[in-house]
C-alpha cells in the first residue's frame, strides 16, 4: 500500500497536533511540536521513543483527555470524516469508548477499587448501548472471557484487589473493547508487569487486532517489544516525528541515527539478551529544545547544519525520516 493511499483510507489522521503548557510568565511551552501520523482501519502502528518524547500528551490530546495545564495549541485530529478536536463534548464523550477506546499504563489507577470489574464494564456498555442490564452482563462476561479470564461469568463479581496485576490489565482491555471500538490506543500497557505477563498482554493484544479487526496505537519505550506485533513503526523524539515506515524496514534499515540506536537499546523478550547499549545522554528538557534537530546534541553523526535548522520529514516510498545525515 502506498502512503497516499493509506492516508486517503485513514481511519485515525493526525495532522500537525500540538500541545502546549502555559507557563509563568504566560507563554507556551510546547512539548507536541507538529505532530503527523495515520492509522488505517485495522492496522497496528507502534509509536515509539524514550520518556518526555510527547508519546502520551499525542494520545490524550487525540482523545481530548489532557489535563490543564496541557493544551491542545494547533492541527487536527481526522476520525471518521471529523475533526475531533472540532466536535462538542457530548459528541467526543460517544467516541471515546464506543469508537476509540484507550487502555493505561496502570492498570490499578485506571479501575475503580470500590466496583466490582463487572460493574465497571457493565457502565461502559450501558453508556454507549441501549442493552437491559442483563444484556449488559453478558456483553461483560463475554468480552472478559474474549480477553482470556477464565470462568469469566463468575470472576465479573470480584473486585479489583482480587485480581493480579496481569489480569487487572486484562479486565481493562475488556472494558475496551467490550463496545468493539474501530481503534484501540494502548498506552504502555504493559510497563507495570512482569516479563512474562507483558508477553501475555501483548499476544492478546496482536490476537483482538486478528481477530476483531480492531485497529491498535501501541505505545512503547522499546522498539522490539512493540516490533512484534505491529505493521507500521513511528519513532518520536523531542515531540516530533523523526522517523515512521514498515516494521521491517525500521528493524531492518533504520535511518534516522535515533532509531538505529532505539534498535540496539532493549533486550528483545524472545531473542537471546544482547548487550543493554543505553543512549548516550538525556532526552531534551522542555523549553530547552535545541534550534535544530532535537537530538542533534546526543547524535554521533551530528553536522553543523543539525544544530541549526531543524530537518524536514522527507517521505522515501513507503517511509518518512527528518535527518540531515540519514543512515
Ligand atoms: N501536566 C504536565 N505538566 C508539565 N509538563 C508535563 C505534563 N505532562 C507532561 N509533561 C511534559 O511533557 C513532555 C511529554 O510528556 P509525555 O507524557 O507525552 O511523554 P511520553 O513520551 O509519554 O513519556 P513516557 O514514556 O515517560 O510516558 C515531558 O517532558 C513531560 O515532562
Ligand atoms: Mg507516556
Amino acid at each position: 500500500m502506498s502512503a497516499a493511499r493509506r492516508m486517503n483510507g485513514a481511519l485515525l489522521s493526525i495532522e500537525g497536533l500540538r500541545v502546549g503548557f502555559r507557563n509563568a510568565s504566560g507563554g507556551v511551552i510546547e512539548a507536541v511540536r507538529g505532530v503527523d501520523f495515520a492509522v488505517a482501519a485495522g492496522e497496528a502502528v507502534g509509536v515509539v521513543g524514550e520518556s518526555g518524547s510527547g508519546k502520551s500528551l499525542t494520545m490524550l490530546a487525540v482523545m481530548r483527555l489532557l489535563g490543564a495545564p496541557a493544551r491542545t495549541t494547533g492541527g487536527r485530529v481526522m476520525f471518521d470524516g471529523q475533526d475531533l478536536l472540532d466536535v462538542d463534548e457530548a459528541r467526543m464523550r460517544a467516541i471515546r469508548g464506543r469508537d476509540i477506546a484507550m487502555v493505561f499504563q496502570d492498570p490499578q489507577s485506571s479501575l475503580n477499587p470500590a466496583l466490582t470489574i463487572g460493574r465497571q464494564i457493565t457502565d461502559v456498555v450501558r453508556a454507549h448501548r441501549r442493552v437491559s442490564a442483563g444484556e449488559a452482563r453478558r456483553i461483560a462476561g463475554e468480552s472478559l472471557e474474549r480477553v482470556g479470564v477464565r470462568e469469566a461469568g463468575k470472576r465479573l463479581d470480584a473486585y479489583p484487589h482480587e485480581f493480579s496485576g496481569g489480569m487487572r490489565q486484562r479486565a481493562l482491555i475488556a472494558m475496551a473493547i467490550a463496545c468493539r471500538p474501530r481503534l484501540l490506543i494502548a498506552d504502555e500497557p504493559t510497563t507495570a508487569l512482569d516479563v512474562t505477563v507483558q508477553a501475555q498482554i501483548v499476544d492478546l493484544i496482536a490476537e483482538l487486532r486478528r481477530d476483531l479487526g480492531i485497529a491498535v496505537l501501541f505505545i512503547s519505550h522499546n522498539l522490539q517489544l512493540v516490533a512484534e506485533i505491529v505493521d507500521r513503526v513511528v519513532v518520536m523524539y523531542g515531540g516530533k516525528v523523526v522517523e515512521d515506515g514498515p516494521v521491517e524496514a525500521i528493524e531492518l534499515s533504520p535511518r534516522h541515527p535515533y532509531t538505529g540506536l532505539l534498535q540496539a537499546c532493549v533486550p528483545s523478550l524472545t531473542a537471546p539478551v544482547g548487550p543493554l547499549v543505553a543512549i548516550e545522554g538525556a532526552p531534551p528538557r522542555l523549553g530547552r529544545m535545541p534550534q535544530g534537530c532535537p537530538f542533534s546534541p546526543r547524535c554521533p553523526r551530528v553536522v553543523a547544519r543539525c544544530e541549526l535548522e531543524m530537518p524536514a520529514l522527507l517521505t522515501e516510498g513507503e517511509r518518512r525520516f527528518a535527518c540531515w545525515r540519514p543512515l
